[in-house]
């Protein structure tokens, strides 16, 4: 069971469709967006580094988000930024799932992405 004092519930893992993206709005933290490739879940911040676009609303391609307001791009793993206009990296969370939910730990400093940053969907909640 996950320690509720540094993990946060976000999504039923479920709820996250393959190639496309799911925003959850949290009370005391900026948006996140719920990315699922293949059996893999991913969670980043949900606004563009470059302005305020909502990245859950972009399309997804080859494990990249394409922003929806000027066409820059982001590797959901990594953070990278893979296309101008955007440059600084998005933040990507490490996650657990239990029991089919969705966990991040948003106090996460980012120096840890890519390490555990995604967790693989458990067959029974696929
Ligand atoms: S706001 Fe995302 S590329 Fe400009």
């Amino acid at each position: 069971m996950p320690n509720q004092d540094e993990l946060t519930f976000l999504v039923n893992a479920n709820d996250v469709k393959p190639d496309c993206g799911t925003r959850v709005d949290l009370p005391d933290h900026p948006p996140l967006a719920v990315f699922r490739l293949g059996d893999e879940i991913f969670v980043t911040d949900d606004t563009c580094t470059h302005g305020a676009a909502s990245l859950s609303e972009g399309d997804i391609c080859d494990g990249q988000v394409e922003c929806p307001f000027h066409s820059g791009a982001f590797d959901i793993r990594t953070g990278e930024a893979t296309a101008l206009p955007c440059i600084k990296p998005l933040r990507v969370y490490p996650i657990t799932i239990e029991n089919g939910r969705v966990y991040a730990r948003l106090d996460a400093d980012g120096s840890d992405a890519g390490q555990a940053a995604c967790a693989q969907i458990p067959s029974a909640a696929r």
